[in-house]
């Protein structure tokens, strides 16, 4: 493989730099050669030098371009990835947002999430598998998820849902797999009905934002980490302005925005992390001051329902028989826990807000979704590592009956319009871009 040379690597870093922001030291220098050595091969060039010339007179479809970008970005990501931002959605912030954002008169409950540089889509499938998991099913809810990367090639991936057997080990608990996963050769694909919630396009963080609308939640992770200081200034500048002004920002584990961000705090909970905006007070729901203590006691096990898994075909979902996999889960400490969100004592969870006062029973409005769900307390067993343990899962409550609300649309009808709205934006396996 040729080496390259001060000035090459200058020009090629500069380029790169130029078209995706990914800012390569010096030291970098055998990640260009090792990533890009193989475009020399590929388009016929003796020198990193003519790569450089043959990128800059790159024809209109910018395949060279595309390709160094493919080569040069680090794909590297699992399912669940550091656990913990799953756990703070379904515990913490899905609950939070669901109380705030419940429509008036009837209507779903709307939340939309960006995962912003999701590579390949398994930050994207956790996050869909997470709200299934809360939830049970999405029917009530109108929920927007929306995953960019630069790459193509990823992107294109993320889209087809299709994962090796080492992809999938790494991350995945078996019963979640077998949920969620179909077989296909070598290896698992995604199942329509966890597909067709997901967007994904193809977007670069260093473009402006403006055409993407407001979220409510943002997971920007481990995509910073190669942007050189002023450009994650901008990065987060930009974020900020995108999230929903109690929206929520998850970065990676090993990330920090002190110094790079200041208009985010941050807010701890269940042994996690997330970020608001310097101002949002992560209000309670409205009705959630009223609530006298003790009507909680509505939400027992009498009330919960299990999570509705995807089917091959949509529209069972709702009428399928329970299987034994179905059942709620014996009493435990989920089911124990006081309808009082205060977390124990001493504990992490302790130096975060409360997300809401005690929930109550009632009518329509009251009790809000905390009343209704059966969120795992800090310091109890959290679902993931229930399924590891091969213990039943956590089973959540989900609106029903009792809740005074109407079933809404069903999952088909759901299922269809996400369809839709991704085939209009240039379905698998070719991402938008
Ligand atoms: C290490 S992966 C992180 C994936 C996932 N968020 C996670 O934490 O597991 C970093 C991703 O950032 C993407 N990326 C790098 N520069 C980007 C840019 N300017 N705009 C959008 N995505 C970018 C890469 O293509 C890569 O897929």
């Amino acid at each position: 493989m040729a080496a390259i040379t001060p000035a090459e690597f200058k020009l090629l870093a500069d380029y790169i730099y130029q078209i995706s922001g990914i800012y390569l030291e010096a030291e970098k220098k055998y990640l260009l050669e090792t990533r890009l050595g193989p475009l020399l091969a590929a388009y016929q060039c003796a020198s990193y030098r003519e790569l450089y010339d043959l990128a800059q007179r790159d024809g209109g479809d910018r395949s060279l371009k595309k390709e160094i970008i493919n080569a040069i970005s680090t794909n590297e990501t699992l399912f669940f990835r550091d656990q913990k931002p799953f756990e703070l959605l379904k515990h913490k912030i899905i609950p939070d947002l669901i109380d705030r954002r419940r429509p008036g008169s009837g209507g779903r409950t709307k939340i939309r999430i960006w995962s912003a540089a999701c590579s390949t889509g398994q930050e994207v499938y956790s996050i869909i598998i997470s709200l299934f998991e809360v939830l049970g099913s999405l029917n009530e809810y109108d929920f927007y998820i929306l995953g960019t990367d630069i790459a193509d090639e990823a992107i294109g991936k993320a889209s087809y849902g299709s994962y090796s057997k080492f992809e999938i080990e790494r991350g995945l608990p078996k019963k979640v797999l077998q949920r969620y996963f179909q077989p296909v050769a070598n290896g698992w694909r995604i199942k329509d009905e966890i597909r067709s919630l997901a967007v994904f396009k193809k977007f670069n963080l260093m473009e402006p934002y403006t055409h993407l609308g407001t979220f409510d939640i943002i997971f920007c992770r481990n995509v910073a980490i190669y942007f050189a200081d002023q450009d994650k200034r901008r990065l987060f500048q930009k974020l900020a302005r995108t999230l929903a002004p109690d929206g929520y920002l998850i970065i990676g584990g090993s990330e920090s925005l002190t110094g790079i961000a200041p208009q985010f705090v941050a807010r701890h909970y269940l042994q996690g992390i997330f970020y608001q905006l310097q101002g949002a007070a992560d209000p309670p729901a409205a009705g959630d001051r009223k609530r006298p203590a003790a009507a909680g006691a509505a939400a027992g096990p009498s009330r919960r329902r299990p999570p509705a898994k995807p089917s091959s075909t949509a529209g069972k979902a709702g009428k399928r028989r329970p299987t034994a996999a179905d059942r709620p889960p014996p009493p435990s400490p989920p089911a124990a826990r006081p309808e009082n969100d205060s977390p124990p004592a001493g504990s992490e969870a302790g130096r975060c807000e409360p997300s809401s006062p005690p929930a109550t029973a009632g009518g329509e409005e009251a009790g809000g979704f905390l009343a209704r769900l059966d969120r795992t307390p800090p310091g109890s067993t959290p679902l993931l590592a229930e399924l590891q343990g091969g213990r039943q899962p956590a089973t959540p409550l989900v609106l029903g009956a009792q809740g005074g609300r109407q079933p809404g649309p069903s999952l088909l009808a759901e299922l269809a319009r996400r369809a839709d709205e991704t085939a209009a934006a240039g379905d698998e396996p070719e991402p938008d871009s």
